[in-house]
């Protein structure tokens, strides 16, 4: 899983989400209390992005519809099964982010797609 430098730690106010992009996908990027997190930005609803959510109590709401997702581990509250990518953060001795991001995904099948419809996610 390679390793990507996304932006510099000091740009990062707590509590203020950062949309970065990567090949193949958009992440967003928080401090919390001093604890760098990085999800996928975008919400598994509708596709709206996430960066441009409310970030309390360790959840970030989305800007669309109001789910909430915990930064932690992606859950949404409520719907634990519906769940952000989450993407390991390395703050580097030089002051920069660098979180773990995946290979893009292989093409789901249409079984998992159904599911996901079923579930009230986006399905593409
Ligand atoms: S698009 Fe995020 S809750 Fe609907």
């Amino acid at each position: 899983m390679p390793r990507i430098r996304v932006l510099r730690r000091e740009l990062l106010e707590d509590g203020i989400p950062q949309r970065v992009e990567v090949p193949g996908q958009a992440i967003l990027v928080v401090s919390l209390d001093g604890e760098v997190h990085a999800v996928s930005d975008t919400c598994p609803h509708n596709g709206a992005s996430l960066s441009d959510g409310l970030v309390r109590d360790g959840c970030v709401t989305c800007p669309s519809h109001l789910w909430r997702f915990r930064l932690s581990d992606g859950a949404r509250q409520g719907q634990e099964q519906v769940r952000l990518a989450v993407h390991s953060v390395e703050i580097t001795d030089d002051g920069w982010v660098e979180v773990d991001v995946p290979s893009p995904a292989a093409p789901r099948s249409m079984r998992e797609i159904l599911l996901a419809h079923a579930r009230g996610e986006m399905v593409d």
